[in-house]
Formats: structure tokens, sequence, C-alpha cells
């Protein structure tokens, strides 16, 4: 990206209180420990772009510059970003009866750099980190966001350090340590990680970038939003089922549909958001259901889709705002449900997605089943990761060239 674009942030504001920060300094959470959002001069950002110089751009999310907290095109980092393909399940669509306008659609995330939707928030916080002169960035992971982390902090020349719980696939241990991060596997979870790094700032040097924790991860999750509406021809889809650990992109794209309609290029029409977690870790699900502003710790959390096995969010009161106020709602679905899921959408469609991403298709089909969507929605999936990261069920037939081949059996 050579050219210089406008930037139209005006200041930060928690998202609990709405105190106000200054736009341009280090910040980490508030004053009450919650996270901050950045807000921007719209009427400014609605005058300097339009759809049509926008549909004019290639590349990925960083076309959405005016959006965005980076100031200065040098701080952009940047690793041949693609805008996610959408595309339709047409023969599960089929089996599950949609009506005419029904669609399931999907957004596959894995396209991205490292494979996942990690790369947009943490693009943001890495280029964002560069422009107000940090040079350490430390986070806890299961594992996609390291690997996020790693690439474009290498790719900027910061250095950082990832702790990822005990039972982190070897592939992303060894992913985040190749693209130059360093990294320590420790005996708990993403909340014991995060622990360690919030306890050791000040000794150790380094900037916190955990989920929600700095203000500009969310501001690269916020482009799932823009570049869906803008993919769907400035249209949103009717329910969009989000796989929630953290919660970044579903706060992120609630934000994204805010920014658009006061521009003026969406309406009100927003979709239901739908908050899917696992029956091993819920914690989101549960405080939706007793109508909660915020969701305490799931203890023992466990489930094999390791990106929402998030015991705690500090943006908890934001997912279950952005989920309430759309008309949405929270479920969870076990382990089989994913993995049943995974293997339908692979053979069905010739779609891999990951555990998560199949999270929200088992949760489609529940929610389908119980009534909470018509099969007249058209409903988006966010596969947020590549399913080829994953282990995959052994296969163990063979041939031996040597001996005789029952062609019949192929039959
Ligand atoms: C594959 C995958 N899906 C979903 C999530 C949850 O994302 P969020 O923190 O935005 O809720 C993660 C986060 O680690 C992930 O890696």
């Amino acid at each position: 990206m050579s050219s210089e674009y406008p930037t139209f942030v005006t200041h930060l504001e928690c998202g609990l209180t709405g105190e106000r920060f200054e736009a341009g300094q280090v910040h980490g959470l508030s004053a009450v420990g919650r996270p901050l959002l950045v807000r921007y001069d719209l009427a400014a950002l609605g005058a300097a772009l339009d759809k049509e110089r926008l549909a004019a751009r290639a590349g990925g999310f960083w076309r959405y510059r005016e959006f965005l907290p980076v100031t200065k095109t040098e701080n952009v980092v940047d690793l041949g970003e693609v805008m996610t393909p959408i595309f339709p399940l047409p023969r599960l669509g089929k089996k599950l009866g949609l009506g005419p306008r029904g669609a399931v659609l999907v957004k596959d995330e894995g396209r991205l750099p490292t494979g996942s939707f990690k790369a947009r928030g943490l693009a943001l916080a890495v280029a964002m980190a560069k422009e107000l002169g940090l040079r350490h960035l430390a986070m806890p992971t299961n594992g996609n966001a390291g690997a996020a982390l790693a690439a474009y902090a290498s790719r900027a020349g910061l250095r950082a350090t990832v702790l990822c719980p005990d039972d982190t696939p070897e592939v992303n241990i060894s992913e985040i340590e190749l693209q130059g991060a360093t990294v320590y596997r420790v005996n708990g979870l993403i909340n014991d990680c995060g622990k360690i790094i919030g306890e050791g700032k000040a000794q150790a040097g380094w900037f916190d970038v955990s989920t929600l924790k700095e203000p500009y991860r969310i501001e690269g999750k916020k482009t799932m939003g823009l570049e869906l509406a803008e993919q769907l021809g400035w249209e949103l889809p009717d329910v969009i089922f989000y796989p929630t650990g953290g919660g970044t992109g579903l706060i992120g794209m609630w934000k994204a549909f805010a920014e658009l309609e006061a521009l003026g290029w969406i309406g009100s029409k927003r979709p239901r958001m739908v908050a899917v977690q696992a029956t091993g870790c819920a914690p989101i699900v549960k405080a939706f259901e007793a109508g909660e502003e915020h969701a305490p710790v799931w203890e023992n959390a466990h489930t094999a889709a390791a990106g929402i096995r998030v015991p705690v969010a500090v943006g908890d009161f934001l997912i279950l705002r952005a989920v309430r106020e759309s008309g949405g709602f929270a479920i969870a679905v076990d382990d089989d449900a994913i993995f049943a899921a995974q293997s339908a959408v692979a053979k069905e469609e010739g779609v891999l997605l990951c555990p998560e991403g199949a999270a929200t298709y088992a949760a489609y089909e529940a929610a389908l089943a119980r009534g909470q969507v018509a099969p007249g929605d058209r409903v988006l999936l966010f596969n947020c990761a590549t399913g080829l990261k994953y282990p995959m069920a052994p296969v163990s037939r063979r041939l031996d060239r040597h001996g005789p081949i029952d062609y019949a059996a192929f039959r």
C-alpha cells in the first residue's frame, strides 16, 4: 500500500462507562478494567469515502483504511490478505428443507494469512503497536491468535512472547515459534496464561495484546462486518452464527453495522447475532439464559473446539448486549455434534471447517429444529479457521501393490 489515507479517529471510550480517552496514546483497559472502543468522525469519513471508491480497491481488510485507526501507511503490516469468500451450502440446505429465500452461507476465514480470522485483529494490534512505539508484545492463546501475532509481529519487526495451554496442538506451537515468537506451554487454561501475562507486564517489559485488553484487535475484527456487508451488496443476512470465545468478532461486527448505518451505507435492519459455544464451556450461554449482563468464570472448561474454550471474557457484557439488541440468542452444542457437523459439511459440500466453524453449523441445525431460526432465513456461518491445522481422524485403508487387487470392491 503506497498512498497515505486520511484517518478519522476522534477518541476512545470505555465500553462500560463511556469514559473518554485520547487517541494516539498507548491504552490497555479502562479505569474500571473494561475494553476501550475506538470512535470515529463518521461524518468526515462519509465525506471522504463512498461505496464506489471502495469497490475500486483491491485486496483484503486493509482496503477499509478509513474505518481503521492506523494513521501512517508505513505502519500498515501487510501479508497479502484477501477478501474471504462467502459461499452457500446448497446440498445441505436442500436436506434441511430451506425455503425459496432461505440459504445457509459460510464465510471462510481460513483463507487469511496464518489460516484464521485472528489475522484481522492481530494485524491491527501489531500495526498500532508499531505506530505507538511498542517493541515487545505478549498474549495468551489457544493457538490461532498466537500464530497471527507471531507472523504480524515478525513482519513488523517487533518481538512477541506467547503463552499457550499445555494441550495446545503441536502444529500451533510449532507455527508460532517458527514465525518468530517465543512460545511457552503453561499448565493451565487460556485465562491462567492471561494472568501470567497481566502480572508480568511491568517486570518483563511486554505489552499485553490479549483479547480486548488493548483497543485495536476489535477494530481488525470489525472488518468482518464491513466486508460481509460489501460482499452481500450492502444487504445484511438475517442471522449470523459466530463461534464465541472472547467474542471480539461478534462485538466488532456489531460495531461495524452501527458505523455503516451512521454513514447511511446500510439501513436499520440488523442480523440476529447468535453466540455459539460448546456445552463444556458456555459462560455466555448461561448468562444469556439467566438474563445476566456479565458471565462469571466457567469452571472445568473443556471442548475439543479450543478456540471457544474461553472460560471468562472481559467483553462479556458487550457480547451479551449485541446478542440481545439484535434479537438473537446464545446456544451451546456438544463435541459430538461439532464433529458430526464437520464431517457432514466436508463430505456433502467439500468444505473442511475447523471445529469452531463446525460448531456454528451444528448450532444452526439445532436452532432450525427448535424453531429459533426459520427455513426462510438467510443465515451466515463463520468458519473462523482452516480445518487443516486440526487433528483429523486417522485412515487405515491400504492396498498391497504386489498382491491381487479386488477391483469389484471399488464399485
Ligand atoms: C478457530 C477459532 N474460533 C473462534 C475463536 C473465538 O473467537 P473470539 O475471541 O472472537 O470469540 C477463536 C479464538 O481463539 C478461534 O481460534
